[in-house]
């Protein structure tokens, strides 16, 4: 691994144990706090590849967390899905020595640079992958299906599920609901009208995703819905679009 000046970095926020979802899958339920007031929930997937790790909505962990992951697997590959989720690629990039894979164009952090451009149809990090990517966003945002059991679909912040608010502040708990978030699987609403363009919908997109093969969906925020989830996501981009 490659020496790290850990202090140049984001510290490592709160956040959970790796938990196994099955077929050499794993999240991490973690945090991003914003400030001293509004902290949300921020997750990570682990893919084990034979003894390859991939990381699909990098979040550093603590040394515990990284102790854990040595455990599973070599850290070979991070894959940011979304543009606004990298403020830890750069030390996970200096960390791991791996490969970074991002869509073109995703400056909102320009570091680390960009080993592997990600396009449908393109090169993905391991075999059994499909990569979706939105084409009327305003910034770049895409998606990844894992092809194993039924399907699990990982995105960033499109559509996100929210059993509970755990992990969220007591003023996040407050604002969300007013913000349009509810506890379900739902488009983000924030993201939604940040990448829409002016007289666009991002509706063609989600007919496209809902077209792809899964049956669980684990997002950058929330927790996984391992069961029904393109129903649910059905329900989603219904209701988001409704009238
Ligand atoms: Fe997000």
């Amino acid at each position: 691994m490659a020496t790290t000046d850990a202090t140049q970095f984001l510290p490592a926020q709160s956040h959970g144990h790796l938990e196994s979802l099955g077929n050499d899958v794993w999240w991490v339920p973690g945090t991003m706090r914003m400030n001293w007031y509004m902290g949300i929930s921020r997750n990570m997937v682990v893919v084990r590849s034979g003894d390859e790790l991939t990381l699909l909505n990098p979040i550093r962990l603590d040394d515990t967390g990284e102790a854990a992951l040595a455990e599973l697997g070599r850290v070979r590959h991070l894959v940011r899905l979304g543009c606004l989720h990298g403020c830890d690629d750069a030390y996970l990039k200096q960390r791991f020595d791996a490969a970074f894979w991002c869509q073109a164009d995703s400056r909102h952090y320009p570091e680390p640079p960009v080993d592997h451009a990600l396009q449908e149809g393109g090169a993905l990090p391991f075999a059994d992958a499909q990569l979706f990517a939105f084409r009327e966003v305003k910034r770049p945002e895409c998606a990844l299906l894992i092809r194993r059991g039924k399907g699990i679909l990982v995105t960033c912040d499109s559509l996100q599920y929210y059993p509970n608010w755990e992990r969220h502040s007591l003023a996040a708990r407050l604002l969300m609901p007013r913000l349009g978030f509810s506890k379900r699987l739902l488009v983000g609403p924030l993201w939604k009208k940040f990448q829409t363009r002016k007289g666009g919908s991002l509706q063609p997109d989600f007919e496209r995703l809902l077209a792809l093969d899964f049956d669980a969906i684990v997002s950058a925020h929330g927790a996984p819905l391992m069961q029904g989830a393109r129903a649910a996501a059905r329900a989603a981009v219904d209701d988001a679009y409704a009238g």
